[in-house]
């Protein structure tokens, strides 16, 4: 209960999961690098969801479309008006803050302090300035509150202005606006601007759902908690595409679906919960956040909007080419076919990387462990990862007991066998508890010892990672053992 985000970070860098990107520069804010263990968790994440979706959902596909993007399409989806972040800057330290988030602070320093109703209307006060883009406003908020820089202690700030999340490079030569190309800020866009090409290629008839995996890119300002907020980040995103007037059932049905979802994965109910959207994007008339409890309290891993027409609608002013679909089915009000329409989209959208550090958090144990009887007693402290079988890096670690006997080449036998179906290791080195441990560092559900009796029965010793429990069992039974485990 008392984890710290600063153990799960340090963890994460010791055990191959995540490092700072270019550490030995010192590294670049908000930008990190996944090790061995790291890349292998979070694929699996990402095949899970993949799979989820295109698999056992017959009326989603998938696309993997290109991180740049023609720029009139971040103009369509609203992006290079409205995806700001009101900024200001302390003169005396030179730092930048979110100057939403300093108000959002004093609030809750109010809230802290016992007194929420004051906290309340500051929020309500600023929600209404932002709404109203009333940047003088937000400034006269932060001088009237008394708000002073975290670092030097002082009121000397500069006017509010609003900073474009959006990373730009040039795409040619030529100085133009059309030449400014973006980074994309979602996945989304690429699958609406596909839309049609999908739908005709792949023959989808209206529900249906595209899929994508990919990454995304957001000049964060305010860059903490680790990998829960990265400047480069990879999402995974679904639009669903269904009939105008029902993308209400819509949208219920699918909030229930990913909800059950990242409990299936072994994110418990208790720290998973809905969190409505009390003000809505541009784009939506309905969203809702799934959210997750981590050690710094629960924060949104995963959205669900209904995004009505508004981006192919967009898209259909802005390239003039319709996007629209023709639905044969017959209206039974009408007796005709429902005829041409832009349909509408309900999204599901989830970060690939917080959804990683959700289950590195909900995996990470530390227990306290009481051996041996009487006088002998004493305690131990034992931390490991107890992740999904199908999410685990690393499936099973071979042991030969001792390097000698031929049980070296007992156990390369079995690791032979089984190497094709599972991510596995074999280790040699170190006591055999040494090797336990290490596993149940990273999250290897079940270690396999190979000892004399092998050598005679075919039967090896199974450890398992949570209850440290250990079963003899023969070699013939391992795979559809490992499997069953790993199955999602
Ligand atoms: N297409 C809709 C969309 O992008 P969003 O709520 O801005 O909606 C969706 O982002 C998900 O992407 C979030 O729930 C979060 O998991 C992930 N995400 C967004 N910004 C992120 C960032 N800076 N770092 C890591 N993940 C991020």
């Amino acid at each position: 209960e008392n984890t710290q985000l600063k153990d799960i970070v340090a963890h994460a860098k010791e055990y191959g999961f995540v490092f700072p990107s270019s550490e030995i520069y010192d590294g670049l804010a908000a930008v990190y690098d996944y090790g061995p263990n790291g890349v292998e968790l979070k694929n699996n994440l990402k095949r899970l969801w993949w799979e989820a979706m295109t698999q056992l959902n017959p009326n989603v596909v998938g696309i993997d479309a290109a991180i740049f993007m023609h720029p009139l399409t971040w103009h369509a989806s609203g992006h290079v008006a409205g995806f700001n972040d009101p900024l200001i800057d302390n003169l005396d330290s030179k730092k930048r803050y979110r100057a939403d988030v300093l108000v959002e602070e004093k609030a809750a320093q109010y809230e802290n302090n016992g007194e929420a109703e004051r906290a309340q209307a500051l929020l309500q006060h600023l929600g209404r300035l932002l709404t109203d883009n009333d940047l003088g406003g937000v400034k006269q908020l932060i001088i009237d509150e008394k708000i002073t820089c975290p670092v030097s202690g002082t009121g000397n700030w500069t006017d509010v202005r609003q900073f474009n999340l959006m990373f730009s490079t040039q795409g040619s030569a030529v100085e133009s606006d059309a030449a400014q190309i973006y980074l994309r800020p979602e996945t989304a866009q690429g699958i609406f601007v596909n839309f049609l090409n999908v739908q005709k290629s792949a023959r989808m008839k209206v529900p249906f759902g595209i899929a994508q995996i990919g990454k995304a890119f957001r000049n964060e300002i305010v860059a903490r908690q680790f990998i829960f907020r990265m400047r480069e980040f990879e999402q995974m995103e679904m639009q669903f595409f269904v009939r105008p007037g029902t993308e209400m059932e819509w949208y219920q049905q699918w909030k229930e679906t990913r909800r059950r979802w990242h409990e299936a994965l072994g994110l418990p109910a208790a720290k998973l919960r809905f969190h409505d959207h009390e003000k809505l994007a541009h784009y939506a008339n309905a969203a809702v956040d799934i959210e997750f409890e981590f050690p710094f309290g629960f924060k949104e891993i995963e959205g669900i909007h209904s995004r009505t027409d508004f981006d192919l609608t967009q898209h259909q002013e802005l390239s003039k080419k319709k996007q629209q679909y023709f639905d044969a089915d017959v209206n039974p009000e009408t007796g005709k076919p429902y005829g041409n329409y832009v349909p509408y989209v309900v999204e599901t959208s989830v970060g690939a990387d917080r959804l990683f550090l959700a289950t590195l958090c909900n995996a990470y144990t530390e227990e306290t462990l009481t051996e041996g009887e009487g006088e002998a007693q004493q305690t131990k402290q034992r931390t490991y990862l107890k992740l999904h079988p199908a999410v685990a890096p690393i499936k099973a670690a071979i042991f030969p007991l001792v390097r000698k006997d031929g049980l070296p080449e007992k156990a390369q036998q079995i690791f032979d066998e089984l190497r094709h179906d599972f991510r596995i290791i074999m280790e040699e080195r170190d006591a055999i508890g040494k090797r336990y441990t290490r596993q149940d560092l990273i999250g290897t559900p079940f270690c396999i010892a190979v000892d004399h009796q092998t050598l005679e029965d075919e039967t090896v010793t199974v450890r398992h990672r949570d209850s440290r429990e250990q079963t003899r069992m023969p070699i013939a039974e391992l795979r559809q053992y490992i499997g069953q485990a790993v199955s999602f």
